[in-house]
């Protein structure tokens, strides 16, 4: 039996399996390709940090804040994707080996039942992959191509042309989703759509999600909040951008407890809903 967890929202209060519990949610279905459902998954401390800066300026993702538990939550989330929104630091990150490689499902032996799901549910075997960049100077993962995952790169209008004329001769679309040097999450979930693409799964960091919902773009929020005050000087939280108003109001879907982890503390792992995607 894999680990319970508590329901604390909505009632009733009830003890729940972990495992299965997002994918119920069917987010797959939810979207179109005239309006692809966008959503995104953070993991903070309860001051708000989701990563903290080391001196010499390097962001990192403190191991306090990841459990196992929420890497399964986090893969079930992957899991109902036809697309994946990530960076150009990621890849950047990889390659340094200062993160590891999430951009398949299902491809470990903890895993598989994932990979049989998306089968069972008429999904591809593995999600399409859009790299935002706006610098364009980032190494291709080549787990995409082997795993035949469909890959574009998204950048702004203003992008350097001899970066661009490298990755179309590479083989690789390009989608041209703002007006400046930076990707809009208005412009790229529009031009996904154009392309079939229904649910759309944000695996990038706080300036994406920061454009897709101030432009009124994500669907959905997961949010785990682990039961830490973490402090440090230097730190990342969810919006680099200003003040956001009313886009940045929320409704609260579902809030589970785990009262054991990380480290004896606990966490909360919350779901809320936007009122304007
Ligand atoms: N706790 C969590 O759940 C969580 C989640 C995500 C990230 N993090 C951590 O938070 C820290 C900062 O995250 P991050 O590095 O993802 O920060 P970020 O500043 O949001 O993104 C970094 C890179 O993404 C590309 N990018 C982002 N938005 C873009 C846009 N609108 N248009 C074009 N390119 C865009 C840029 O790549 P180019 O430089 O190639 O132009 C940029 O350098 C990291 O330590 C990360 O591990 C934590």
């Amino acid at each position: 039996m894999t680990k319970k967890i508590f329901r604390l929202y909505p009632p009733p209060f009830e003890y729940m399996e972990l495992e299965g519990l997002y994918l119920k949610l069917h987010l797959h279905r939810l979207g179109t390709p005239e309006s692809p459902f966008v959503y995104a998954n953070f993991l903070t401390s309860l001051d708000g940090r989701i990563a903290l800066e080391d001196s010499n300026g390097q962001t990192y993702l403190p191991k306090s804040l990841t459990t196992p538990d929420d890497f399964r939550l986090f893969l079930e989330l992957e899991c109902q994707a036809d697309c994946l929104i990530t960076h150009g630091g990621y890849l950047r990150s990889v390659e340094q080996k200062r993160l590891g490689n999430i951009l398949q499902i299902g491809v470990t032996d903890n895993t598989r039942d994932l990979a049989l799901w998306r089968r069972e549910q008429g999904l591809s075997a593995q999600p399409a992959i859009v790299v935002a960049s706006a610098s364009l100077d980032f190494p291709m993962s080549p787990s995409i191509k082997e795993h035949g995952q469909a890959c574009y790169i998204a950048t702004g209008e203003r992008a350097d042309p001899v970066k661009l004329a490298y990755w179309r001769e590479q083989g690789y679309e390009v989608i041209l989703a703002g007006k400046g040097g930076m990707v809009e999450g208005d412009v790229l979930t529009r031009k996904l759509g154009e392309l079939g693409y229904r649910s759309i799964y944000l695996i990038a960091g706080p300036h994406m999600l920061d454009t897709m919902v101030r432009e009124g773009r994500l669907g959905r929020l997961f949010q785990t909040i682990t039961h830490q005050l973490m402090g440090g000087e230097a730190f990342r939280t969810l919006l680099p951008g200003p003040e956001l108003g009313p886009f940045g109001h929320l409704k609260l879907l579902s809030l589970y407890y785990d009262p054991a982890s990380p480290l004896g503390a606990g966490q909360w792992f919350a779901q809320f809903e936007s009122n304007f995607a």
